[in-house]
This record gives C-alpha cells, sequence and structure tokens, in this order.
C-alpha cells in the first residue's frame, strides 16, 4: 500500500523541483463513453493518481510554491447524496482532505474562479499540454482571460512548461512499497498463467484460457488486467497483439499468452508460450530454448551500470546465431546482425519500463545517450521468435510464435525477477502439464 505520506512526499518533490513562482496543474482522467450511456470502468489517470491516490473523476490537483496561497490544493467534486445513490460514492472535498492528506480541498465546481487567481502573476505553468483537449481547452480560456483582463491588473504567467518530464523522471524509480505492489501483482499474475497452463488441451478456446485468468486476476482483488490479454494459439502467437481470442487451440500447437494484472494501479506483464497438448515438439523445443537462452543472457546484464541497449546487443546475437544454425537465416552471423535480417522473426524491443502503465513512463535515452539502469527502475525483459504461417522457411518452424516475458526490479548490485515463480523451463512446463493430464 502506498500510504498517504508517501503520496505528500511526492507532491513535495514536485514543489521542490519547480522554479519560483511556479504553478502546477494535473488534471483526473475523464469518464469514456463505452455506449450509448454507459462508461468503460474508471482508470485514472497515472500522474494524477500518483500524486494523489485519489481515484475520482473530475478533479484536478494544483501545486505551487508561492507563499500567497496553499501549496497543495485538489478540487473534486462534491458530495451529492442523489448522484450518489445513482453512481456510486464520491468523497467531496471535505473528506478528502483527511483521507488524502491534502491540506487544502474545495469543490471542482469553483476551480474556474479559483484557477484565475492561483495562476494571476506566476512566472511559469507546468501541465500536461496536449493530453487532454477539455483540459487544454480549460487552461487556454484561463490564460485568455488573465491576458484580456485590463491592463496591471491581471498577468498571465508567460511561460508554459511540459510537467510530464519531471514527473515521469520520478515514476521511473519505485520506492519499496510501488515495488512490493508490483511484486503481488507479478505473483496474482502468475498463478493466472499457471491456471491457464492447467486448464489447457486441444479443443479448448483461447477465450475460456483468457477467462481462467481473468478469474484469478478478479479473485486477487485485481478487477482489470493492466492491458488486454493475449491469449495465441499456433500461428495466432505471430501476431503481437492478438486480443482476438476466440480460436480453438489445436493439438500439436505452442499457445503464447501474455497476461498481466493491474493491482492497486501497478501492472505485470507476463508472457509464456507452451505446448497445448503438453509436449514440446523437436522444432518448437529448439526455438524455445533459443529464446530462452537469449532471455537468460539479457538477465545477466541487468544491473546498475549496464543498459537495455546492451542487453539487446546480446540477445540479437544469440538469436541470429541460432537462427543461422537452425537454417532459418542464411550466411555469415555479422553480416546478418548488420543487415538486422531477424527483425523478420524477432520485430519488437528487448523490453520497457513498467509501473503505473505497462509500458510506463521515463526516458530511454539521455542527452541521446542509453541511460544506464538504477537500482529502483522496473522493466520487462521479453525476447521472441515469431514464424508466421507464410514465412519463407522450411515446414517445421511456420506457426510458431514464442515470446518468454519477464518483470525484472533492478537491485543495488543486479536485480530481483518479480515474476520468478511461473514455470519456464521447457522440463517445468511440460511436468505441470503432465501432473494436470494425470488430474483430468
Ligand atoms: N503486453 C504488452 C507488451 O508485452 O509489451
Ligand atoms: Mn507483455
Ligand atoms: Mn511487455
Amino acid at each position: 500500500m502506498i500510504t498517504v505520506e508517501e503520496f505528500a512526499q511526492r507532491r513535495q518533490a514536485v514543489i521542490e523541483q519547480m522554479s519560483a513562482n511556479s504553478i502546477a496543474v494535473v488534471a483526473a482522467a475523464r469518464e469514456v463513453t463505452r455506449s450509448r450511456d454507459t462508461e468503460y470502468a474508471f482508470r485514472q489517470d497515472s500522474d494524477f493518481y500518483y500524486l494523489t491516490g485519489f481515484n475520482e473523476p473530475e478533479a484536478w490537483l494544483i501545486l505551487s510554491n508561492s507563499d500567497e496561497h496553499p501549496q497543495h490544493i485538489l478540487f473534486c467534486r462534491d458530495k451529492d447524496a442523489e448522484a450518489e445513490v445513482w453512481q456510486g460514492r464520491r468523497l467531496g472535498p471535505e473528506q478528502a482532505e483527511s483521507q488524502l492528506g491534502i491540506e487544502f480541498c474545495l469543490s471542482i465546481n469553483e476551480l474556474d474562479e479559483q484557477l484565475l487567481v492561483l495562476l494571476n502573476n506566476k512566472q511559469r505553468l507546468l501541465f500536461a499540454q496536449g493530453q487532454d483537449s477539455q483540459a487544454d481547452q480549460r487552461i487556454f480560456a484561463m490564460l485568455a482571460d488573465l491576458r484580456n483582463a485590463p491592463k496591471q491588473t491581471r498577468n498571465a504567467p508567460p511561460l508554459i512548461e511540459d510537467i510530464r518530464p519531471l514527473l515521469h523522471e520520478m515514476r521511473l524509480f519505485k520506492s519499496a512499497a510501488e515495488a512490493e505492489l508490483m511484486q503481488q501483482a507479478a505473483e496474482i499474475s502468475g498463478r493466472a498463467h499457471i491456471r491457464a497452463m492447467n486448464y489447457c488441451r486441444p479443443g479448448v478456446f483461447e477465450y475460456q484460457l483468457e477467462a481462467e485468468i481473468q478469474h484469478e486476476f478478479a479473485m486477487s482483488g485485481a478487477r482489470h488486467p493492466a492491458y488486454s490479454t493475449i491469449v495465441g494459439g499456433g500461428d495466432n502467437g505471430c501476431i503481437l497483439h492478438y486480443t482476438e481470442n476466440n480460436d480453438e487451440l489445436a493439438d500439436g500447437e505452442l499457445v503464447l499468452i501474455d497476461a498481466g494484472a493491474e493491482y492497486q494501479g501497478y501492472a505485470a506483464d507476463i508472457t509464456r508460450t507452451f505446448p497445448v497438448n503438453g509436449r514440446f515438439s523437436e522444432p518448437q523445443k529448439a526455438l524455445y530454448e533459443l529464446v530462452l537462452k537469449a532471455q537468460s543472457a539479457a538477465f545477466d546484464m541487468i544491473r546498475p551500470g549496464n543498459t537495455l541497449a546492451q542487453a539487446s546487443d546480446q540477445v540479437v546475437e544469440i538469436i541470429t546465431r541460432g537462427l543461422i544454425d537452425l537454417g532459418i537465416l542464411q550466411g555469415e552471423l555479422r553480416q546478418n546482425i548488420e543487415d538486422k535480417s531477424y527483425r523478420q522473426y524477432f520485430m519488437h524491443g528487448l523490453g520497457h519500463w513498467l509501473g503505473l502503465d505497462v509500458h510506463d513512463v521515463g526516458d530511454y535515452k539521455i542527452a541521446q545517450q542509453d541511460r544506464p539502469f538504477k537500482p529502483g527502475m522496473v522493466l520487462t525483459i521479453e525476447p521472441g521468435i515469431y514464424i508466421a504461417k507464410d514465412s519463407p522457411v522450411a515446414e517445421q518452424w511456420q506457426g510458431i510464435g514464442i515470446r518468454i516475458e519477464d518483470n525484472l526490479l533492478v537491485t543495488d548490485d543486479g536485480y530481483q525477477n518479480l515474476t520468478a515463480s511461473v514455470p519456464k523451463t521447457v522440463a517445468e512446463l511440460e511436468a505441470l502439464m503432465t501432473c494436470r493430464g494425470a488430474m483430468k
């Protein structure tokens, strides 16, 4: 759990990084219509959540380093007995002050009037311009009001700065409490993958494995996946973001499952690939062992000082050499690497930051240089090989899509694998699925 104190420390850290006489404005996410008068499940804006822990729409956080008014102000929906009967409880400004530990909370109905006062005569306004057109319009209208006021009575901030680089650099480094939540998200997701492995057999549909996964998530208090679950049997495993999940799983195919829970805001992102019937064929095994070897080499690179690009170079070399050895690529190793021929079969990056967003925020380069790992970063390592049915290779390789994805926390001297509990070697996967067979 993230404490009220930790949220307060984050807000304070933002204020301390703001130049003199600045004001920062962060808006909550909006509800989004799904059809007619129903909405998608509300998902808070990650930056807003990071600074408040508050999960309602129609809210704005204002941070300021001026002595003239409170430094932390939250605008939120008023309590409203009738609306709450229909749409659910609201915290309301009074309770928000005590529950969120934000010193000053006001009704969202006062936002425009108060913003005029808060923005007036500031040197710099920080906000995420271009992220939400309605928030943009509201801010720009305020700035126009200030600029159009009679001379010398009001002044709009002359400088507008994107607040995201500052917030996203903070979000890149996870606190102990965040790492603990991410471990929990990983464990819930791991159990879900194991359930899918247990349920899997020829004749089961992809959506049935998705249902097993979703049930485990929800039963563990993670009602929503961090992204749409991918369950791809055979050739479907070669479609990187396959989410139709409506085919029947066939004997002799592999199934690729990429699924991660969102737990208290934090994402897991795990992929496992295993045989539908519980036994790898020789070609499947050869490719699987190659992806696993590449992943293991990448793990060895994860420690402070190294970069994701260095790990990626290792993986590219191992995969390219392996594909040449198997006769899937032809020619000499260096030439193949130079030509990036592996990209036909490994067409995505090695990994990404992970946190409140599945593809989490934070720069991958600083001053155009690959940034070194530091303790507290969390990332995925997810090499893959995808040989679609129509690929120009021997038939035995066609229709095999493999990805193996784990979530690593960078520590002082290496990494901690948050997703280590999910079976991964050929022997582990076959053993699990053999027991499953005996149970049925
Ligand atoms: N699940 C999306 C990804 O692996 O990046
Ligand atoms: Mn994934
Ligand atoms: Mn991923």
